[in-house]
């Protein structure tokens, strides 16, 4: 469907190749000795590039508050494909942080057509069953709805005026002919990502969104729009240290002391510039210069490593004074597993993927199906080994089934060196794959009718 391309302009076909995306979208990449308990997906690789992971990692080892938002599409069945973010969310929640969830229900409406009334259906009965069955914590979880939030729709709609059509266009491909729901269905995720922030879902915290690559664009989108609401900006110095200035906006002009012929009120902007002084004074920086009538204020000892708290304390100054005070989000990105028959994962091609409610032989049928990377013959194959980096079982074990890192070296040993041949890891993953649906569909039972912990009072 044209919706989906327009809403993500790529897709991961043919973009594989990671350490590119990574510079091609100025992402950094992510190393897991830098996390307090790194868990499956990072110790593995797979959770790959991230930006500004270390403010969230800086919130896990003080103890300080952080949020975790992610999104679902309520439509067709989750796959193993969509439980990847999930993974990602649990860890977070397990190192401390609340969760929101957001049901895309407006988005779904937008680019699949699917009524609000079967999105919500869809969303409780098969994503946050499953959700509660990977073991989310009801208790730091909240599920919302785009359709019945309006503080997210007030925000996304705020937001609009920072950004225009051409960057639309330039972003995800948006043409004349696209229709409106469409350009609207970015601007409600933009709300979506940042209203955790707001005062009435837990202020103002560092919100982390964990997604796979796809949903960068609308990580980007979030980003600029909530660099160009700051009241306050801040940069290097050629000569070293930062400068402080103020961003002078039509809604905050008259606070920073503009008046009507563009005469600066010198009390105003005095008062002002005292507060700043303070804040950095607060901060351990004995030194700053500030210069009220330009509206900069210099603090030479400060290197970039200071710029994120300083960052902080310049927002909750922003709020005091009447703006929105929102930070970026924080983002990581995980790789996609491969489809079953090799190319991508698709909902729409059950044969690529396994779902959450296969049953076991419907499941083994695509195991024994899926590429391999095992030699033609077991002569080959004995000789030369197998191909991990080719074969799906391997992977799927790695990326799903199997969290013991040292049988996964096994395993790769063994397959490698010819020991172990291509239906025997078929055999494997098929016996882990089971256990795996098994346990899910008890813990389903479990859950079922038992949602509306995980919804939020709002969401009815
Ligand atoms: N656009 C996402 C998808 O296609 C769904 C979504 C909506 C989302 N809001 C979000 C994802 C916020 C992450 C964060 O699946």
């Amino acid at each position: 469907m044209d919706g989906d391309r327009a809403i993500d302009p790529w897709s991961s076909e043919g973009e594989t190749d990671y350490s590119r995306i990574v510079q091609k979208f100025g992402l950094q990449k992510v190393d897991h000795s830098m996390l307090p308990n790194p868990g499956m997906l990072h110790r593995r690789g797979i959770v790959f590039a991230h930006r500004d992971l270390d403010v969230a990692v800086r919130c896990i080892r003080d103890s300080s508050p952080l949020g975790v938002l992610t999104g679902l599409m309520p439509s067709g069945g989750m796959h193993l494909g969509h439980s990847m973010v999930i993974e990602q969310v649990k860890w977070f929640q397990e190192q401390g942080a609340d969760v929101t969830v957001a049901v895309a229900d407006l988005e779904a409406l937008a680019t699949r057509g699917i009524s609000l009334s079967d999105g919500r259906k869809t969303a409780i009965e098969e994503y946050i069953l499953n959700y509660a069955a990977l073991g989310l914590d009801p208790d730091k979880s909240s599920v919302y709805f785009q359709s019945s939030r309006p503080e997210v729709q007030r925000l996304g709609f705020k937001l609009g005026r920072r950004t225009n059509l051409s960057e639309f266009e330039a972003i995800y491909g948006f043409t004349g002919d696209t229709n409106l729901a469409h350009v609207q269905a970015p601007m409600v995720q933009v709300g979506d990502i940042v209203h955790p922030q707001l005062e009435e879902f837990g202020g103002l915290r560092p919100i982390v969104v964990p997604v796979g690559i796809d949903q960068d664009p609308h990580l980007r989108l979030t980003r600029d729009i909530v660099a160009k609401t700051h009241w306050f900006n801040i940069n290097s110095r050629k000569a070293g240290g930062l400068t402080i200035s103020l961003s002078i906006q039509n809604d905050n002009a008259e606070i920073f002391g503009v008046e009507k012929g563009g005469k600066i009120n010198r009390e105003v902007r005095a008062d002002i510039f005292r507060r700043i002084t303070q804040i950095i004074a607060s901060l351990g920086f004995a030194d700053s210069i500030s210069n009220p009538k330009h509206g900069t204020l210099v603090v030479p000892g400060a290197t970039n490593s200071d710029r994120s708290l300083i960052r902080f304390k310049l927002l909750e100054l922003e709020r005091d004074m009447g703006g929105l005070g929102l930070m970026s989000p924080c983002s990581t990105y995980h790789r996609f597993a491969p489809g079953m028959t090799g190319g991508k994962m698709s909902s729409s091609k059950p044969e690529t993927t396994i779902f959450m409610n296969d049953t076991y032989d419907s499941m083994a049928k695509k195991v024994r199906r899926a590429v391999s990377g095992g030699k033609s013959t077991v002569e080959e194959h004995r000789r030369l080994g197998g191909d991990c980096s080719k074969d799906v079982p391997f992977q799927y074990l790695e990326f799903f089934f199997e969290e013991d890192d040292s049988a996964i070296s096994e395993i790769k040993r063994e397959y490698e060196s010819g020991r172990m041949l291509a239906g025997e890891m078929k055999q494997l993953c098929t016996e882990r794959a089971g256990e795996w649906l098994m346990d899910i569909s008890e813990k389903r039972e479990l859950w079922r009718g038992n949602l509306d912990e995980f919804l939020a009072p709002d969401s009815n």
